[in-house]
């Protein structure tokens, strides 16, 4: 009798052990905050970016930051790199440089930001769209660039860069709006008459005739194929989402105000039974804010903000837990887990900016964020 307890005990240790290995070894870890290695042991470089998956891998593109510490916000263009886990990334280079050909629009010194990769089923072609400032310009062209590839990891090719929508009202404008007269000029920036006239397109009537400024922007690729693009707009003030053409090489010129006048970037999009929930940031540079969330019905139909999705200290639900919101993702084989991708920005050594990544929980409908110091991708479902 005693022989057999110690044999069931000792059987029961040994299943324990095994166990502990098989789950130290299956295990995926996350740390968000954490300087992130490639498999070469360099930090991970592609800020701002997006992930997308592809025959059974995932690709990450995003910017390739210059290891500076002199304020130079010039980089070499968009990186990409390549994981079966999400954990393990091998760089796979440069999708996109910079070029020294001074006639070029993406001659160095220029800025690309927030890249994003999607895959067009019907063309076979991945399609690359950025936020792309001109060089010595500072911020001011508010263009959006547009680049294809043959292949996932490129190199792609740059087509064009422009304001979208020249000449084209909003889906949701009135005739009233469109026939306002009101110029920036003559209101006091900041002053509530100033704001009235935002939200009713002030910017947006500006640069009707020359193409709507595009600065932090995604994509997004709906269930039934069609392609969306993104954007902060009329100098920040106010999002659109921009449909594009069936090879998501261009805009047909269907788009859509989002939150009019609210003050949104860093728009990070995703669908989620049925509904659509848009994260985004205020707008205070390379310093972070209290992230935002709305849902709507349809991406062209009403959008309901729905407060601060951060669920920490004061401090940190201030700052987005020190992050500003780059791309949601659906992790593969998995029904419920989205990742929240944010940049933690160390705008000294940009090259040096943390990747935070969460995973989106609920709260009566509302999705949340919460920290983890670490978090293993495995336990979720
Ligand atoms: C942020 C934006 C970043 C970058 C930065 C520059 O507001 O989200 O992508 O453009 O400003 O100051």
């Amino acid at each position: 009798m005693k022989t057999q307890i110690k044999r069931a005990a000792i059987t029961i240790l040994a299943s324990f052990f095994c166990l502990h290995v098989y789950c130290q070894k299956e295990s995926l870890i996350i740390k968000p905050g954490a300087t992130w290695p490639d498999t070469e042991g360099n930090h991970i470089n592609v800020h701002g970016g997006g992930i997308i998956f592809y025959h059974n891998t995932y690709y990450w593109f995003g910017e390739y930051r210059l290891p500076r510490n002199d304020m130079d916000r010039s980089h070499y263009g968009v990186g990409c790199y390549s994981s079966k886990d999400l954990v393990k990334w091998k760089n796979e280079g440069f999708a996109l440089q910079v070029t020294d050909d001074t006639t070029s629009l993406l001659v160095r010194g220029c800025v690309i930001e927030r890249p994003k990769v999607i895959y067009n089923k019907k063309t076979g072609k991945f399609v690359m769209w950025f936020h792309h400032e001109l060089k010595g310009q500072g911020y001011r062209a508010a263009l959006t660039g547009v680049a294809v590839s043959n292949t996932i990891t490129g190199p792609y090719k740059y087509i064009r860069s422009l304001r979208p929508n020249a000449g084209i009202w909003p889906v949701n404008f009135t005739e009233e709006q469109k026939n306002a007269t009101v110029k920036a000029s003559d209101l006091k920036s900041g002053s509530d008459e100033w704001k009235k006239a935002v939200k009713d397109g002030l910017f947006l009537r500006r640069d009707f005739a020359g193409g709507q400024m595009a600065r932090d922007m995604n994509l997004f690729v709906d269930s039934d194929g069609k392609a969306y693009h993104i954007f902060s707009s009329e100098e920040n003030q106010t999002l659109h989402i921009a449909e594009l053409t069936d090879d998501y090489l261009n805009f047909t010129g269907r788009y859509f105000r989002v939150l009019p006048g609210d003050s949104n970037e860093a728009p990070a999009i995703f669908k989620k039974n049925g509904k659509y929930f848009l994260f985004t940031s205020g707008t205070t540079g390379w310093k972070p804010n209290p992230g935002r969330v709305a849902v709507s019905d349809g991406l062209f139909k009403d959008w309901t903000p729905l407060g601060n999705p951060s669920r920490g200290t004061e401090n940190e639900n201030k700052t987005t837990f020190g992050s500003q919101s780059t791309y949601v993702l659906p992790v593969e084989g998995k029904k419920d887990l989205l990742i929240f991708m944010a940049d933690r920005w160390i705008p000294e050594n940009l090259a040096d900016s943390r990747y935070i990544w969460l995973p989106v929980e609920w709260e009566n409908g509302t999705p949340i964020i919460k920290w983890y110091p670490e978090w293993d991708i495995t336990r979720l479902k």
